[in-house]
């Protein structure tokens, strides 16, 4: 009789809640999310983002309230989105000390000062009337090397206005090294890199391009961000920015993109993030909206997935209200 029933019996560890908590694997922390936020230049009122439900374009007041609730709930840190009133082909509202985003960098310093981590995403393509991450070219191409003197400036700007860390999201060659070098000569050798370092060209940035009005206006970014059938290419990018200087480094998207998290984690010494995008939290939103799928449940299944296959940082729209879950 004995025979035939198993000895051994893994369900044992799962029959109670007490139990699946003592030898759950991974674990969800609020200091490990980074929220997003959208600040954008010259409205009175927080404009919603349609594929979005949830999300808005805050102003400087609504972005301060924003913040702080994330830091109370004890969220890791922010990565801010700047949308200016005006652009122009250089994209000049990016490196502006009176730009939107420093000002912003400047309100959220003296708010949450040292409770969380400031980030500044660090690109061209919401300040640029083209739409593109880079300068173009008198034939429209985007020049690697000529935006890497506009990246390096906005590093700085964003230093010197109160950023812990800049997130170069451009997928320019060189950036890191050229950001590295800039703020260092600048004082800021304190300041940190976190480096977009995979960043596919993926139909998931859709409802983004809505929230910071940067849809580029002609043509696609597919010669400067990566292809989705490979991961070799991946990992050569992954070795190059840490080579340059990157502290962290991001993979983005998350959901689709999970094998490469977990060969990034595999291969890197440095603090791996997921970028858990605009067009995960859209999917989601929508089929709850429907009542067809269980919100909460797929939130913190999409999230604990991204720190299961490796991410030890996640960056979420839903960075506040699943950091107040966890602390319930
Ligand atoms: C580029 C940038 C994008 C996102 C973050 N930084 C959009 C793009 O490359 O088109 C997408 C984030 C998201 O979809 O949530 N500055």
């Amino acid at each position: 009789m004995s025979a035939q029933f198993p000895v051994v019996r893994p369900r044992r560890l799962r029959r109670t809640p007490a139990m699946r908590r003592l030898v759950a694997e991974t674990r969800l922390h609020p200091g490990d999310l980074v929220l997003p936020l959208f600040v954008k230049e010259g409205i009175s009122e927080p404009q919603p983002i349609s594929s979005m439900p949830g999300v808005v374009q805050h102003t400087r007041e609504t972005l301060r309230k924003a913040v702080y609730d994330a830091a109370e709930a004890g969220v890791g840190g922010l990565i801010l989105f700047g949308i200016p009133a005006v652009k122009d082909g250089r994209g000049s509202g990016a490196d502006d000390p009176a730009g939107i985003v420093q000002k912003a960098l400047r309100d959220l310093s003296s708010e949450v000062g040292d409770a969380t981590v400031i980030i500044a995403d660090l690109c061209l393509d919401e300040y640029t009337d083209h739409g593109h991450c880079g300068l173009l070219t008198s034939s429209g191409e985007v020049d690697n090397d000529a935006t890497l003197e506009r990246y390096a400036s906005i590093a700085v700007a964003q230093a010197a206005a109160g950023a812990d860390v800049v997130a170069p999201s451009g997928m320019m060659d060189g950036q890191v090294a050229a950001i590295r070098s800039a703020l260092d000569q600048a004082g800021y050798s304190g300041v940190s890199i976190m480096a977009y370092a995979v960043k596919y060209a993926s139909a998931f940035y859709g409802p983004f391009r809505e929230a910071a009005e940067c849809a580029p206006q002609f043509g696609d970014r597919s010669a400067y961000q990566q292809d989705p059938a490979n991961a070799e290419e991946a990992m050569r990018e992954v070795a190059l920015d840490i080579e340059e200087g990157a502290d962290m480094v991001i993979v983005k998207p998350a959901l689709t993109y999970l094998d490469i998290v977990r060969r990034v984690r595999d291969t890197v010494h440095v603090p791996v993030a997921a970028y858990q995008v605009s067009g995960e939290y859209a999917m989601v939103e929508a089929a709850a909206a429907q009542g067809w799928i269980d919100r909460d449940r797929i939130i913190h299944e999409t999230l604990t997935s991204a720190r299961r296959a490796g991410a030890d940082i996640v960056l979420t729209y839903w960075a506040t209200e699943v950091a107040r879950s966890l602390a319930r």
